[in-house]
């Protein structure tokens, strides 16, 4: 829809280099006092290895920041908070002279990364907001909210609301659509939520979409840690609580979620040929190969290789004391301070243009979506 274009635009337009409020700690002082950051150690927390992506942003940083001649020490911690407050820990006891953090839940970092901020090591938030903490320098991450409108805009193509361009076809429906949101220790979630509920308040207002179950509230569709089997339990009980109507669509954020929607749908009685239209974010290779058979309509593709070039662009400027590049310096509150953050763009992918967008750009090999 437009509106994706015209974020892109005011993103592009946008691009700012600001100096930082308050100063930015690490780069400027470790830099300009004659000791050098070369080969200084990194440090990359990330959240789990149970989803794909997520292995793929820890591959994609350690190895671009191994080719500024970086030291790496990159670590996963199971989703489980306290393991990645220790494993942060361990980072600045071990000397790293620059945090990336993807957190688990984005609250539960301060007293660590005070400990960091009295060693001068500056913070960049990976992809995930870190909350109440002052010492959070920078954040990369794509536009959210505008994901959660991809998500909202392909559900409605997907059930010929909106035609590909995002124009109203004159459907009216109604459709009965069921909605799940994200994790809500994730500030990402909210975002994505808003965004997908702004564009289809309007279809829920009018009657075009009707929501069986009476669930709208984030609350009542969150799932706590992304979880696939938290998904699938719900989906089942809102077959249930819907009352038996079929179930036209699904807005799902994440295609692990997807994923256990899917099976509660099959196991429910949907035939795989005739499913509803459930969307998800990602393009993990389960997912692109559950729309390559028909089953999941779409997928949100953010290009984890930018994500990671972000992050060690911002990194490197730290380490040779410049500041690094933003674009947006009033979305991202983190209840102590705005950060200063650098968004990227993300796509919606379905079968139509999957083999454009994933394999012809080298993200996956055709024989990894077999
Ligand atoms: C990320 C999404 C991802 C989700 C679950 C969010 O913070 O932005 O890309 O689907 O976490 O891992």
């Amino acid at each position: 829809m437009n509106k994706r274009f015209t974020t892109g635009i005011a993103a592009g337009a946008l691009i700012l280099s600001l100096t930082a409020c308050g100063g930015s700690r690490g780069g400027g002082d470790a830099a300009g006092e004659g000791g050098s950051n070369e080969g200084a150690k990194i440090g990359v927390a990330m959240p789990t290895q149970q989803s794909e992506r997520w292995i793929a942003d820890g591959e994609n940083v350690k190895s671009q920041l191994e080719e500024l001649g970086y030291e790496v020490d990159l670590q996963y911690a199971n989703d489980d908070i306290p393991t990645q407050v220790s494993q942060i820990e361990n980072m600045i006891n071990g000397g790293v002279k620059a945090l990336v953090v993807a957190s688990i839940d984005g609250t539960t970092l301060t007293s660590v990364l005070d400990t960091a901020e009295s060693q001068d090591i500056p913070v960049i938030a990976y992809d995930r907001l870190i909350n109440g903490s002052e010492t959070v320098d920078y954040y990369t991450t794509f536009d959210n909210f505008e994901v959660g409108v991809q998500q909202a805009t392909s559900l409605l193509i997907g059930l010929g609301v909106l035609d590909e361009e995002g124009n109203e076809t004159g459907e009216e429906g109604p459709f009965n659509v069921e909605l799940f949101a994200g994790s809500p220790d994730d500030n990402n979630a909210t975002f994505f939520w808003d965004g997908a509920m702004e564009t289809l308040q309007p279809y829920l207002d009018s009657g075009v979409l009707n929501v069986p179950s009476g669930q709208t509230e984030f609350e009542q569709a969150a799932i706590l840690r992304w979880l696939p089997d938290t998904a699938q339990d719900r989906m089942e009980d809102l077959l249930t609580v819907g009352g038996g109507a079929r179930i036209d669509g699904v807005l799902s954020p994440y295609d692990g979620l997807s994923i256990g929607i899917i099976s509660a749908l099959t196991s429910g009685g949907y035939s795989p040929d005739d499913l509803p239209v459930v969307t998800g974010q990602d393009a993990e290779v389960g997912s692109v190969k559950s729309m390559i058979a028909g089953e999941q309509y779409s997928t949100i593709f953010k290009d984890v290789r930018e994500l990671g070039g972000q992050a060690v662009t911002m990194v490197d400027a730290l380490m040779k004391g410049e500041e690094p590049e933003v674009n947006d310096t009033e979305t991202y509150d983190n209840g102590e301070k705005i950060v200063p953050s650098y968004l990227l763009e993300s796509e919606i992918v379905t079968v139509d243009n999957y083999e454009e967008v994933l394999v012809d750009s080298g993200y996956y090999t055709a024989d990894e979506l077999k």
